[in-house]
């Protein structure tokens, strides 16, 4: 811009030079769009909507259970009647998923009731595919809530054995795929698992059924709730040579192109506001549609905080999922998603 005093101005209200200095300091002033919420919304670039939202549940053996979780308050492990009233009242707020945790009757070193065909979640996605319509299930499909050890796959000398977890794993997803289930989401992490997932569903004619891979999911501190939700911490020892180092970004592009690669259809970054630098390059650089969930640990923390009065829980909830979603978020697996339709 040139210095004033060397353009002509005009100056119908001969104020002096030095006054329309000042005034033209500033050409762009952001705050003419700020002016009042009609404008505010006019001019916002993410908005968040129902369809945004899948909603996490824990479904537990028993009939007329629902047992709140004590570290994420107004979340429960339901049994399968009470799970199919939550999923219509889902519905009803226009929310399009639910993803399904199973919590077994009994564990052992095989995980077998992640492959029961008659175990919680399989009589869970059949009642909820028979009773609410249209609703899109989703079966978390892994072994740690199954296994004594609280391990996700088979351990071999102190370690989980990539391989001989692989089958396991595609036993679990043929036997959620014949309860009815609308979309598999693997979150082990073992190698390999999407191609042989994919080839099990396709030998045996579900070659229809998308997958929707846990593709970079770090070994995370913000699951500590989660495992209290569905009984799976480990027994010992913890997650680290399988899930991701927090530390990398880099190997999450590479983790997400495997995946890709072997068959996924969806991919997901999790936990999701730690890693929304990780969202945002998997957007970048990937055209399948990217899902981020946000973790127990990322919800408890906004609830204790609020329930402390230390923040304003609506608040923040509905700005950590906006970040979510403008991180590059097609779709955010979140315990919040009742509460921020309400607020929309
Ligand atoms: C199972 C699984 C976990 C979560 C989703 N699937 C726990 C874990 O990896 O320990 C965490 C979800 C949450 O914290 O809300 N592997």
């Amino acid at each position: 811009m040139l210095p004033s005093e060397e353009i002509d101005l005009p100056s119908p209200t001969g104020c002096s030079i030095i006054t329309i200095e000042l005034m033209s300091f500033p050409i762009d002033r952001p705050r003419r769009l700020r002016s009042n919420i009609t404008m505010r919304r006019m001019v916002r670039e993410t908005r968040l909507t129902a369809e945004d939202f899948v909603y996490p549940l824990f479904v537990c053996p028993g009939e007329g259970v629902k047992q709140e979780i004590e570290a994420m308050p107004g979340n429960y492990q339901m049994s399968v009647d009470e799970v199919v009233e939550e999923c219509r009242e889902v519905q009803a707020l226009g929310i399009p998923g639910v993803i399904l945790f199973g919590l077994p009757d009994t564990k052992d070193l095989k995980a077998s009731g992640a492959y029961d065909d008659d175990g919680t979640i399989q009589r869970a996605i059949r009642a909820i595919k028979a009773e609410v319509k249209d609703l899109v299930v989703i079966s978390d499909c892994c072994l740690c809530s199954y296994t004594s050890h609280g391990h996700c796959g088979q351990i071999e000398d102190g370690d989980v054995d990539n391989d001989s977890t692989l089958k396991l794993l595609a036993k679990t997803a043929l036997s959620q795929a014949r309860s009815g289930v609308d979309i598999i989401a693997p979150s082990d992490m073992m190698d390999g698992r999407i191609g042989v997932i994919r080839e099990t569903l396709d030998c045996n004619n579900f070659t229809d059924l998308p997958i929707l891979a846990y593709a970079a999911k770090y070994a995370s501190g913000f699951y500590g709730p989660f495992r209290e939700a569905a009984k799976s911490a480990p027994q010992f020892g913890d997650r680290n040579s399988y899930q991701m180092d927090p530390a990398n970004q880099r190997e999450a592009m590479r983790e997400i192109e495997l995946d890709i690669d072997e068959g996924a259809d969806m991919i997901m970054v999790k936990p999701a506001m730690p890693y929304l630098d990780v969202i945002h390059r998997a957007k970048q650089e990937f055209d399948l549609p990217v899902a981020a969930y946000q973790v127990s640990g990322e919800f408890s923390m906004i609830v204790a905080a609020g329930q402390n009065g230390w923040i304003d829980q609506q608040r923040v909830m509905m700005e950590s999922l906006t970040s979510i979603k403008r991180a590059g978020a097609d779709l955010i697996l979140t315990y919040f998603a009742k509460d921020a339709v309400g607020l929309l």
